[in-house]
């Protein structure tokens, strides 16, 4: 079965799109990666115009952006620390042809918000404060870098223009700034829309 073949991805369980993953990959993805609805419902509000570029923090094997540039015609840039998944999400973008996603194998902090219009943030730091639930022990995780990567965060999304979009799936929000306002939430309150107001 070619999975992304699939016309209605919206169709599609996300057992089957997992397909696309190599096995090794696809069983963290329950755990670490976005499911299809939800992915749908956060690129459907961040995707305001066409083109606009999109930034997944933490961006895994790539399956948010993936499903965000097969369902709108927005541009999806993913970054990712792990070089295993990030070679992984790149190979799938490549075999299927997809010209509206990218991939960056490197730290989020090493990354200019300001080159992007919105935002998407599964709570990529949490390893940091539980090591034992992370996708792997191949990076090096600390307490103080979840402050850090979250500082960072806030630091460039208070820098973003009064508009700029950004969604938030099983976050706390400490990296989201008092100037933007929370419009909606969904699914259980787990998936936030942020709109930034001054
Ligand atoms: C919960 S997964 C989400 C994956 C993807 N966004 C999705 O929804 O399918 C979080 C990812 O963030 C990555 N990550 C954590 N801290 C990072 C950092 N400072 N820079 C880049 N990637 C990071 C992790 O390696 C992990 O793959």
């Amino acid at each position: 079965m070619n999975p992304i073949k699939f016309k209605n991805i919206q169709d599609l369980i996300d057992e089957d799109f997992d397909l696309i993953f190599p096995l090794e990959i696809r069983r963290k993805s329950a755990t670490h990666f976005t499911p299809i609805k939800i992915a749908k419902a956060a690129a459907e509000f961040l995707a305001t115009e066409p083109g606009i570029r999109i930034l997944d923090v933490g961006s895994g094997a790539g399956k948010f952006c993936i499903v965000g540039a097969l369902i709108t015609n927005a541009h999806f840039t993913g970054v990712e620390q792990r070089k295993s998944l990030c070679d992984c999400s790149n190979e799938i973008a490549n075999k299927y042809g997809l010209e509206n996603v990218s991939f960056l194998n490197a730290n989020m902090n090493r990354v200019k918000f300001s080159d992007f219009g919105a935002f998407y943030l599964f709570n990529p730091f949490f390893e940091n404060l539980s090591p034992e639930s992370a996708i792997d022990q191949k990076v090096f995780l600390d307490d103080e870098l979840y402050l850090e990567y979250s500082d960072y965060v806030q630091k460039q999304l208070s820098t973003m223009p009064v508009g700029t979009r950004v969604v938030t799936y099983h976050s706390s929000g400490p990296e989201i700034p008092n100037t933007y306002k929370l419009k909606d939430s969904l699914f259980k309150t787990h998936l936030k829309f942020w709109i930034k107001q001054s």
